[in-house]
């Protein structure tokens, strides 16, 4: 198992970190780095705690016990907002945007949070035309030039994805925390998003929580396994795959296609 201590490169690193919802342990004492650069997959049943740990890690729950450091900075009780201005995005495993909105005015909305704050009504008009900007900018990015102006009930699954994505994208975080970005989304619209993700991942460092095999395979460096709240393994795809306890825990399901 490669060592998950805290290592001199990494931007994140979160140590020995639990979570506890009354008496029930969710996150059981893991600690899991990333390094510059680095796309992790975190992977693992249902209910094994994998989305309470990125919440935990971006804030919207408190740890019972353990320290975040992102670079530098100890974050361990930095408020949301605060850890998304140090560089920390993230996106949700339920779709998290306004539906009634088009995509311009989310992106917009995004940027203008991003700047200001909830308090549109002392925001310099001035500053409007960098926010447009950097909404069209994103949209580019995640491939919804031709949706701009559309609302977002009446994109397909896969391109609210990518308004999520974007929205995540906004204040380019240097580290990204992605909670199952293909879930939820038709058989046809999974390779574009897949390789929506292999842009968006290009010169950040990636916290991936996903249930499709096969992305996990070609998009990650290293694979963490958890189950029961607790770090089970850490390796590259290959070991993963080749490993008897995963092999045992993923009995049936897709895992068991790569050997
Ligand atoms: N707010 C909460 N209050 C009480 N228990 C919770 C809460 N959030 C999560 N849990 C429990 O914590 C455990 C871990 O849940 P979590 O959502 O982190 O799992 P997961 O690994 O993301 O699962 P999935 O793959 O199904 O998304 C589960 O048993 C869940 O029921
Ligand atoms: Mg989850």
């Amino acid at each position: 198992m490669a060592a998950l201590g805290s290592r001199s490169s990494s931007v994140l690193s979160c140590q020995n970190v639990s979570v506890r919802f009354g008496a029930f342990q969710a996150v059981n004492n893991v600690s899991i780095d990333l390094a510059a650069g680095q796309t992790l997959a975190l992977i693992g049943p249902n209910g094994a705690g994998k989305t309470t740990f990125i919440n935990a890690v971006s804030g919207r729950v408190s740890l019972a016990a353990g320290r975040i450091r992102l670079g530098d900075a100890d974050i361990t009780n930095v408020p949301v907002h605060r850890r998304a201005a140090a560089g920390l995005g993230r996106s949700f495993q339920i779709i998290n945007i306004f539906d009634q909105m088009t995509v311009l005015e989310n992106l917009r909305l995004a940027a203008q949070s991003r700047a200001f704050g909830w308090q549109p009504c002392w925001r310099p008009v001035s500053a409007w035309p960098a926010l447009e900007r950097r909404a069209r900018e994103v949209a580019a990015m995640v491939g919804l030039e031709a949706e701009l102006d559309l609302p977002v009930t009446m994109l397909s699954h896969g391109k609210q994805r990518a308004v999520e994505l974007g929205l995540a994208l906004i204040p380019d975080p240097k580290v990204l925390l992605l909670d199952e970005p293909l879930a939820g989304i038709g058989h046809s619209e999974i390779e574009p998003t897949m390789e929506l993700l292999q842009q968006v991942r290009k010169g950040r460092s990636v916290l991936l929580v996903e249930h499709n095999m096969d992305v996990v395979d070609r998009i990650a460096d290293e694979i963490v396994v958890m189950v029961g709240g607790e770090v089970l393994l850490r390796d590259r795809p290959s070991a993963i795959w080749n490993s008897a306890e995963v092999r045992r825990l993923y009995l049936g399901s897709e895992v068991a296609g790569h050997a």
